[in-house]
């Protein structure tokens, strides 16, 4: 029989996830675990637990020898790092849900944790309570994944449902769901993609075993979607997902974070509201599709629990593809594009390669075609307000640049 270690965890954070882990955690017969300290920020907050529960310096959990748990789940990524990289000096094992923080500090927290001898689980992280990177990680632990992809942000596919279903403005519906709780008074992470691509980067680590800064992706978001973008959607039986994407074209790794219109065979397609989704493709087991709650207190918690579990075992990442698969990412691709404008003069802000279908009017012109996005950087997409931009999901993604290397040096010696 295995012998399950004896977890004593220290928890920062008591909000939305926090505050649900302490709940399912309550509830789990199975675990050899307790909460012993609780640290979190602000001393005047009312808590829904004794005060005497409480600690406001990280210290405690940090120095507390008997802690062999950091649980990670507070909404600062910077104060996170902090207490992460802490923990992991002190021989904590860590859990965290903090994409924002894995995304920008991957390598210094994947060697850290590596020096320290020390298990780092994520599961939280990315798309929630579904159970996605340790699929990657344990059955997909070979090279035959050729793509992933994912409705990882709720928020977005709130708006986007909404907007398909009701047709009223961008405005109106994210204010509307910023008074349901599903979007924050500053919304950027989630409709303008970032959010979407921390989660990306966090899956092609696992999925293909390339690390990742947040600047390499691209990201565009769903901002400047007008109503007409939708009816046009509608006309041609399609809808627009947010979508992370990531496909291996060869040794290149294709990746962005962009509005698609997808088809009604898409999985993106009935995946409405908050809900995510993640469909993973591979040579031998095709198409496979997970759908859940990619937030909310308990969801989010039950993957949080999830690898507490894990630790038990002393389960950790074991990064195989890191060592084994040779990739990079791909600098300039070609992919079917769909450009509309208000002001018709704007539509020539991007350069198509072939155009297939245009329309113009005073108020509203678009334009169908081939677009090489290496033009499209995520500020011009926030500098240009007027543009919407969208891809199209089943369209062939063809790499034109990425230099050969071997052949560069080849011409260098000659
Ligand atoms: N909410 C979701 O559904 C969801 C889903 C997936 C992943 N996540 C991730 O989970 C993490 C937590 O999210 P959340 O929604 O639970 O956030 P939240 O409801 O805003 O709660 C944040 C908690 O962090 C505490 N905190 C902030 N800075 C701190 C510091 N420096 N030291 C100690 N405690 C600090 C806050 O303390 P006070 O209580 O004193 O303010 C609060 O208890 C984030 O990384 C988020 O991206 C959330």
């Amino acid at each position: 029989m295995y012998m399950r270690n004896r977890l004593t965890i220290g928890l920062f954070g008591f909000g939305c996830v926090g505050s649900g882990l302490y709940q399912v955690l309550n509830q789990s017969t199975l675990l050899n675990a307790n909460i012993k300290r609780i640290v979190v920020k602000d001393p005047n907050k009312s808590r829904s637990l004794p005060d005497e529960n409480f600690s406001f310096d990280k210290n405690v959990i940090l120095n507390d020898p008997e802690i062999n748990v950091v649980v990670e789940l507070i909404d600062d990524a910077d104060a996170a790092f902090n207490i992460v990289t802490e923990a992991f000096k002190k021989g904590k094992y860590v859990v965290s849900a903090n994409k924002k923080l894995i995304a920008e500090h991957l390598d210094e927290l994947l060697d850290l944790a590596k020096q320290s001898n020390v298990s780092f689980l994520y599961e939280a992280s990315a798309c929630g309570s579904i159970p996605v990177i340790r699929n990657l990680e344990e059955y997909y632990n070979n090279d035959s994944l050729s793509g992933i992809e994912g409705i990882c942000n709720g928020t977005s596919n709130y708006i986007l449902t909404r907007l398909n279903n009701e047709l009223k403005s961008f405005d109106e519906i994210l204010l509307d769901a910023q008074e349901a709780g599903f979007a924050e008074s500053d919304p950027t992470l989630d409709i303008d993609g970032f959010d979407s691509k921390y989660k990306l980067q966090i899956l092609i680590l696992h999925s293909f075993g390339l690390k990742t800064k947040p600047e390499e992706v691209l990201n565009i978001g769903i901002r400047h979607i007008k109503t007409k973008d939708i009816l046009f959607a509608k006309e041609k039986g399609l809808r627009l997902r947010l979508i992370s994407y990531a496909k291996k074209v060869e040794d290149r790794i294709v990746a962005f974070v962009a509005p698609l219109f997808v088809k009604e065979n898409s999985f993106a397609y009935d995946i409405n509201y908050e809900f995510n989704g993640v469909s993973i493709e591979a040579l031998f087991s095709d198409k496979q599709v997970f759908t859940g709650k990619g937030a909310g207190s308990f969801p989010t918690a039950s993957a949080v629990l999830s690898d507490v579990s894990a630790l038990q075992f002393d389960y950790k990442y074991e990064y195989k593809k890191l060592d084994s698969l040779n990739v990079e990412l791909a600098d300039a691709i070609e992919i079917k594009a769909f450009v509309s404008v208000s002001d018709s003069r704007n539509l020539d802000k991007l350069q198509f390669t072939t155009v297939e279908e245009e329309y113009a009017s005073p108020e509203y012109s678009y334009r169908v075609g081939t677009l090489r996005i290496d033009q499209l950087t995520h500020d011009f997409y926030r500098n240009n307000p007027d543009l919407f931009i969208a891809f199209y999901h089943d369209a062939d993604v063809k790499i034109v640049s990425n230099i050969d290397k071997e052949e560069l040096i080849q011409e260098e010696m000659s």
